[in-house]
């Protein structure tokens, strides 16, 4: 049986969407009492998902596909064109499976040992004062360069941190940021494309159990090297996202100065406890609003039409806060993970479902190891105090700036 898919009038909504920033799809299911909904954005007729089964369904393969899903200026910055986020089916498998393969069990370990190292270098160069959002992303650049087998100078990991994130502030920005997101991915990925080329002619001698080394050889489903630029895309792929991390680690500081009763409890019940406050640190702060994916085939659910080609956006946010998965949302609370049964599509912050088959985040457990290791120093081994700060964090600012900073004593 047929239903109307409540649908938000007016000709175009983005204006709402920059000012509602994370809240925008959340509103609009209040509103309509409805975990579906239909309304326009860039002006394109969009569906709106909120919920577990609705992130179900947004991962059926039969159902959506990713080709042309993503406006063209996320992928000018974010993205890049021609890599995994915007593949499907045996491509897209094939594809995954180089970025899971990097993601063994040793990797894991070593990046845990890099971040410690890294870490210690710049707090040994650090007299008093660290904003924690710069320092990270210096720790994480320098990570993720080690790790990938890249050859940097010294004096170019300051180049290097600024490009890389540049690439991921200004998704959400439009004009000169903008552009120059899009003028330093140009020049990251030519520079990284000459290196893959120096790679394959053996003019490059580079760690052959590196990332940079395995990407540059990778053969696709057809039998063919990678082009030297999808190459170049596919490793900034883990380079950016590694170094966006430090939103992460900025917001995990909003939360200890915000909410010091925790900090005590991890240095009192240790490992867990800290587990927790991660997995709430990821729950509660927003960082992706929502997923992009087009209607394959035009089909019926739960008795709304979706029409073949329809922009489908799946809230990720909104999910992590879906009253009907989570008691009081709302609130800041690690506990809420003791004894928690993981499923594939209620807690979402990178993304739901399989890693292997669909494009959930293959850098969700490096991401935890990156936070782990970071909180494990900052709990332990350097004591800090927070000075008066504001630390706010705006509805619409994507993503998250809460900048803070932190005297070590
Ligand atoms: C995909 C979030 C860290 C590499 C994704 C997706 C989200 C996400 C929401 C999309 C999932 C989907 O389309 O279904 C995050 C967040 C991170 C993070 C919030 C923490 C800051 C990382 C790290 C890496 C990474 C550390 C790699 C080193 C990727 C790649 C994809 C992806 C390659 C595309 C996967 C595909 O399309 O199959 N991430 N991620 N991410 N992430 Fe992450």
């Amino acid at each position: 049986s047929h239903r109307e898919m409540p649908v938000e009038k007016g000709l175009d909504h983005t204006l709402q969407l920059l000012r509602e920033g994370y809240d925008f799809m959340m509103n609009r299911k209040d509103k309509f009492h409805s975990r579906v909904f239909e309304t326009r954005l860039l002006g394109e007729k969009v569906y709106g998902l909120v919920g577990k089964e609705e992130a179900e369904l947004f991962y059926d393969e039969d159902k959506f596909v990713r080709k042309n899903a993503a406006p063209g200026r996320v992928q000018k910055t974010l993205f890049g064109k021609g890599g995994v986020q915007g593949l499907d089916g045996r491509e897209h498998r094939h594809r995954k499976k180089m970025f899971m393969s990097l993601m063994s069990n040793d990797t894991l370990q070593e990046i845990r040992q890099l971040v410690r190292k890294e870490w210690n270098h710049l707090l040994a160069h650090t007299e008093k004062e660290l904003h924690v959002r710069e320092a990270s992303q210096i720790v994480f650049t320098r990570v993720a360069l080690r790790w990938c087998g890249i050859p940097f100078e010294e004096k170019k990991v300051s180049d290097w941190v600024d490009e890389l994130n540049d690439l991921f502030e200004h998704v959400a920005h439009i004009g000169p940021k903008h552009w120059k997101a899009r003028f330093f991915r140009n020049k990251a990925e030519k520079w990284l494309e000459e290196l893959v080329e120096k790679v394959r002619a053996g003019k490059e001698t580079v760690d052959q159990n590196r990332l940079l080394y395995h990407f540059s050889m990778y053969k696709d489903a057809h039998g063919n090297f990678l082009s030297p630029n999808i190459a170049a895309v596919e490793i900034l792929n883990l380079l950016r996202p590694t170094v966006a991390v430090s939103v992460y680690v900025d917001v995990m500081f909003l939360a200890m100065r915000d909410y010091p009763e925790e900090m005590k409890k991890i240095k009192s019940q240790g490992k867990e406890a800290g587990e927790r406050f991660i997995q709430e640190v990821r729950r509660y702060y927003p960082f992706f609003p929502f997923l992009a994916a087009r209607v394959k085939e035009t089909f019926i659910w739960n008795g709304y039409e979706f029409e073949k080609g329809k922009l489908t956006l799946l809230d990720l946010y909104g999910t992590n806060h879906d009253p009907a998965i989570w008691k009081n949302p709302h609130l800041f609370d690690p506990d809420r993970f003791i004894n928690w049964k993981e499923t594939p599509f209620s807690f979402i912050p990178q993304g739901g479902g399989d890693f292997e088959i669909g494009h959930r985040c293959p850098g969700e457990w490096l991401t935890l190891e990156l936070l782990r290791e970071t909180l494990d120093i900052f709990i332990h081994d350097v004591p800090f105090t927070f000075p008066k700060q504001d630390g706010d964090i705006e509805r619409n600012d994507i993503p998250p700036q809460p900048n803070m900073i932190i005297n070590i004593i």
